[in-house]
């Protein structure tokens, strides 16, 4: 931690030990002034980079904003998010030095720490204040205290748990913890699970819609500061507040004791996976393995067979027993990351979802796959017009492909077609207003076939490969759906998959809110993973085979690739 020039007469009084660890009071003092010989620098790296998204005066109107969701931030007002100050003051250079370099997750702000030196970061921060209009740096009356957080802070913690995951935290911290969630409503925006299903008709201070954060979803915080499972995140946002948005500040109503509690609780909803560096998100799993089964599969996904992590008990990953990890449980639980369709057509900058997990099971006896998929989306759609939807991709004629060859992955090509199950769905008697449900919502649901040639060649089959929807629901901002086919059938057109023990079958994924308006290609996308039948005995899958790693490569290809060019479109500014 960087200590800077205003407060450090006030640390010296403090003694030594205020270097170390925080000081338990809240620091005063004033904004840090505007270095006015790093503006002219600063204001070179800003119109290179910035300027894109945050517009020429700062007002968060640049070529590229509309299409994004949360807005780009206007910074006239001077209102910033993620800072170490009281509720309402302005951010420390610091503050911003740190959103710099590690962007906020879950917007389109980038991390640009990989591609701007130090001095770069600490000019442009100058420039961005020179553009705030609304307050002043040097303003007299411009107080700022630096909040409380108990001794600890960026990685520090009560229990002395560490990084990556902060395993550990002793389960009494987690259980008050919830007490304190409870007896503070946290769910009225947060939801009941903190799927961040509590209250749809919020706003920001500029007007625009805002949602509260999915707590299962750490990595997605825009104060995660590329250290997701940080508890530290949580209490710096319940003290600090979240300026600009209904994210209220709490630190008169919870003592600094119980807030790193609530962190604990919070914290402990986020499931562990490895966070992808370039991504900020967690590695997508690129094979889904489908669980071998002799007997039948239990239709439902409340059955021990098909227990996951976060199935109702919540555990977080690490604390999973061995025996459940041992029994398959965790290995069979695939996280796949989504993004939106921005290649061709109607595209997609700011698709609502951008995840889904996946779990499978084949049945000898029924010769029958299952995949129960789930993703977590806070409202869902009610108008007919605009159902919800979710499709898995297959190569229609598996058995002509060679090696890693696969379709192209929208909708496949003239030459290698693909074979799409289509799940559209509304909840019934469903209102995003209505408080929270704890039984959930069952879908009116609808399953169709289709058989893809191309970006505008998809088209219902002749004849369906009998795909069923086993059972569904929207619960808490989340929805299951799981689908069963046989593993083979008599489509005399070839059109549907095939499926092999034992080999590999490409597999994609599609998904549509009908809230965001999304719709036709106008999608939340993956790209091609795998999926395999594992046999009786799987212990041929322990190792990596060649065409595995070719397709890992391939994917970590796609995300730099997908990250380069939107980067590339905001810097031509082309984004349709
Ligand atoms: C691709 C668009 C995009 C680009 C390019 C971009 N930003 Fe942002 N930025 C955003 C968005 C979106 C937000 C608001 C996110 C939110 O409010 O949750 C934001 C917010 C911010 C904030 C507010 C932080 C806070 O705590 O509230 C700062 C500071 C910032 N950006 C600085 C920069 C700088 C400096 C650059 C150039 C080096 C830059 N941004 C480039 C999209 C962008
Ligand atoms: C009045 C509604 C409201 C209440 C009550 C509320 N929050 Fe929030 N919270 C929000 C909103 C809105 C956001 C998202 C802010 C954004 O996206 O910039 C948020 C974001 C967060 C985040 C993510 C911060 C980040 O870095 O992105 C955390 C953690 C959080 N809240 C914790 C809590 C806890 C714990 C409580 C209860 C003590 C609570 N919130 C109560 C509205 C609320």
């Amino acid at each position: 931690m960087t200590i800077n020039k205003t407060f450090k007469p006030v640390l010296v009084i403090l003694g030594m030990a205020a270097l170390f660890a925080f000081p338990a009071m809240a620091l005063a003092g004033k904004p840090d002034p505007i270095q006015q010989d790093k503006l002219e620098h600063g204001k070179k790296v800003y119109f290179k980079r910035c300027v894109w998204c945050h517009g020429v005066e700062g007002g968060g109107d640049g070529p590229s904003a509309d299409r994004l969701f949360t807005r780009p931030r206007n910074f006239i007002q001077g209102t910033f998010k993620i800072r170490w100050t009281d509720s309402g003051q302005l951010p420390r250079d610091e503050d911003l030095e740190r959103t710099v370099k590690n962007g906020l997750p879950g917007s389109a702000m980038p991390a640009w720490g990989e591609v701007l030196s130090d001095t770069e970061v600490k000019a442009v921060v100058q420039f961005v204040k020179s553009l705030v209009q609304d307050r002043d740096f040097q303003d007299e009356d411009e107080d700022m205290e630096l909040m409380d957080f108990g001794g600890h802070a960026n990685g520090q913690n009560p229990w002395g748990v560490s990084g990556p995951y902060f395993k550990g935290v002793p389960q009494e911290a987690i259980d008050a913890g919830k007490e304190v969630f409870l007896k503070n409503k946290c769910f009225e925006c947060h939801g009941g699970e903190g799927r961040g299903d509590g209250n749809p008709t919020m706003k920001d201070d500029w007007g625009f819609p805002i949602v509260a954060a999915d707590w299962t979803q750490c990595w997605n915080f825009r104060g995660s500061r590329r250290n997701a499972f940080d508890p530290f995140n949580v209490v710096r946002t319940v003290s600090t507040g979240i300026n600009g948005t209904p994210m209220p500040n709490f630190r008169e109503k919870i003592t600094v004791e119980d807030r790193w509690k609530l962190a604990a609780f919070v914290n402990s909803l986020c499931p562990r996976k490895k966070i992808d560096p370039l991504v900020n998100k967690p590695v997508t799993d690129f094979l889904i393995k489908s669980k071998y089964t002799a007997g039948v599969v239990a239709p439902n996904y409340d059955d021990p067979m098909w227990q996951a992590p976060e199935n109702d008990n919540r555990l977080p990953g690490y604390e999973r027993s061995e025996e459940y990890v041992n029994n398959g449980g965790d290995q069979y639980w695939h996280y796949i990351a989504m993004g939106g369709q921005i290649t061709r057509g109607e595209r997609n900058f700011k698709p609502k979802v951008d995840n889904l997990w996946v779990m499978s099971r084949w049945s000898d006896e029924e010769q029958a796959v299952y995949y129960l998929v789930e993703f977590h989306n806070r409202f869902l759609s009610q108008d007919p017009a605009f159902p919800d939807g979710v499709a898995i991709q297959w190569p229609g004629q598996l058995e002509d492909l060679f090696g890693a060859e696969k379709p192209y992955f929208i909708y496949g090509d003239s030459k290698k077609p693909v074979d799409i199950w289509k799940a559209n769905f509304m909840a019934k008697n469903y209102d995003p207003t209505n408080p929270p449900n704890p039984d959930g919502y069952d879908l009116d649901i609808s399953v169709k076939e289709l058989v893809g040639h191309g970006f505008d060649q998809v088209a219902d089959k002749e004849a369906a490969g009998g795909v069923q929807i086993v059972q569904s629901k929207f619960h808490q901002g989340r929805v299951k759906i799981m689908f069963k086919r046989a593993l083979n059938t008599d489509n005399p057109n070839k059109t549907d998959v095939q499926f092999p023990i034992a080999s590999y079958i490409p597999v994609s994924f599609m998904q549509w809110s009908g809230a965001g308006k999304e719709h036709d290609e106008h999608m939340a996308i993956s790209t091609w993973v795998y999926t395999i039948l594992e046999p009786a005995l799987p212990a041929s899958l322990t190792y990596m085979p060649p065409i595995m790693a070719v397709a890992f490569f391939g994917f970590q290809l796609w995300l730099v690739r997908m990250t380069r060019r939107t980067r590339q479109m905001l810097a031509d500014g082309k984004w349709k």
